[in-house]
């Protein structure tokens, strides 16, 4: 079986939007510090790319948590791998991650973030897919909603394979 990607939203479309949406944030945060937490690994590009275009003060943290695995099916197990460095109590939190599914792993992850008390809870996301979605989550910002497709890059694998795309693609399997 031999796997092509075919691109979905171009190296040129993602940056700018993610411009957008930097300065939609620095204009929402303004006159505050806001903490990003980037959940690894694939929100790792994005939360670079975004943060190096926010205006206002920034501290970054990270987290990992278990997701798909070697296989393109969500399992529906959530589990903190590596948590974060920092607390997070009277911080401006805002969660940094690559795709939202199912909704599974953000909100597991958004409750698990409210209880350490944080000033604000806000989440951003680079892509969703809103009609896969299982579990509620409210999203502040999304730079793009793209339909029920398995995609790759920015950030994002097919069995840890296309990160370092700088686009977004669709695997095709042939
Ligand atoms: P959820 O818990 O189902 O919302 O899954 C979220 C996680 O699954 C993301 O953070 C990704 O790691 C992974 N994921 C979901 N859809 C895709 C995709 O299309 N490509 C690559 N990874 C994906
Ligand atoms: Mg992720």
């Amino acid at each position: 079986m031999s796997e092509t990607v075919r691109v979905l939203l171009s190296e040129e479309e993602v940056d700018k939007k993610i411009a957008e949406v930097a300065k939609q944030i620095s204009a929402d945060y303004e006159g505050e510090q806001v903490h990003l937490i980037c959940v690894l690994r694939g929100g790792v590009f994005f939360t670079c790319e975004l943060a190096k275009r926010l205006t206002i003060p920034v501290s970054l943290d990270f987290m990992s948590v278990s997701s798909y695995g070697m296989d393109t099916k969500s399992c529906g197990v959530v589990k903190i791998i590596k948590d974060l460095d920092d607390g997070i109590e009277g911080k401006n939190v805002l969660v940094v991650e690559d795709i939202i599914d199912s909704g599974r792993t953000l909100s597991y992850l958004l409750e698990n973030l409210k209880n350490r008390n944080p000033k604000s809870l806000k989440l951003c996301t680079l892509l969703d897919k809103p009609e896969r979605r299982v579990v509620e989550v409210d999203v502040d910002y999304t730079c793009f909603n793209i339909p029920d497709e398995f995609v790759v890059g920015y950030g994002l694998d097919y069995a840890q394979k296309y990160r370092n795309l700088p686009y977004i693609g669709v695997v095709e399997l042939d």
